[in-house]
């Protein structure tokens, strides 16, 4: 796989693939409990930024059923849809129900965003200053762990294609404005994510190769394939998602 020149090669991290979808979702949930153990042991406490989709989803299941220090573990959302919480499209609601189906966790190590549907931008500053609070003095959050996935037009978090919060350089979490859905989302920012100390991607699917393609070994192009934004430190992958 040869990278264009001028580029870091790609992809950054190292690559595990599965043939099957289920495979590829028990390896993540054994790689998480043994990262948040591991991190759990080392410095007493892990920060997480979750990620939305649905390949995630299941392995929220499976990990509610693991045995983890839980409460010394903290959850955040790095990306959001503006609905309020009980809504079927809501991150924080699919988090809920599936993490929280059989583990006990407490409610103080979880953190969502507070979305406002009718201010954004408020929901943002609020969630960036929670954000802040927790991670003082870093100039960006120290993520333990932050989960990915990337989307067919190779968008991550809700950093979308041709959108604003792919130029942010400062601010940790926004909203952006994503036209093809005529609406907001919130999202962390390319910073915010790359100061994580491990970054794994989740990506299933044939419909996700090209898009896969591109990142891996397009020409940097982030303002149309988002993900080549980030500095991913492993990468979960079924074989049908592989570029050739
Ligand atoms: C979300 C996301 C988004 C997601 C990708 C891949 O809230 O939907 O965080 O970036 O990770 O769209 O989703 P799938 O795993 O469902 O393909």
């Amino acid at each position: 796989m040869s990278a264009s020149p001028g580029k870091p090669s790609v992809p950054h991290g190292s690559v595990d693939v599965f043939d099957r979808v289920e495979s590829l979702q028990e390896a993540v949930t054994d790689a998480i409990d043994e990262l948040l153990r591991r991190t759990v042991r080392d410095r007493g406490l892990a920060t997480v930024a979750l990620s939305g989709g649905s390949t995630p989803k299941r392995v929220y299941e499976l990990l509610s059923q693991r045995d983890l220090p839980w409460s010394s573990i903290h959850w955040f959302w790095g990306d959001e849809r503006n609905v309020r919480s009980d809504h079927g499209d809501s991150n924080q609601r699919m988090v809920r129900e599936s993490l929280l189906s059989q583990a006990s966790i407490p409610e103080a190590n979880l953190h969502p965003v507070p979305t406002i549907v009718d201010s954004p931008a408020k929901a943002a500053q609020d969630y960036e200053r929670i954000l802040r609070e927790r991670f003082s003095g870093d100039a960006f959050p120290h993520w333990d762990l932050v989960l990915l996935g990337t989307g067919d037009d190779a968008h991550t978090a809700s950093l979308f294609p041709e959108t604003a919060a792919l130029r942010e350089t400062h601010r940790w979490f926004v909203e952006n404005w994503v036209e093809k859905f005529d609406a907001f989302r919130y999202t962390l920012t390319a910073p915010a994510i790359n100061s994580g100390r491990e970054i794994w991607f989740l990506v299933c699917g044939a419909g996700k190769r090209p898009a896969l393609q591109q990142v891996w070994q397009g020409s940097f192009d982030p303002d149309h394939y988002p993900s080549q934004l980030i500095r991913a430190t492993r990468w979960f992958i079924t074989s049908d998602a592989r570029p050739a």
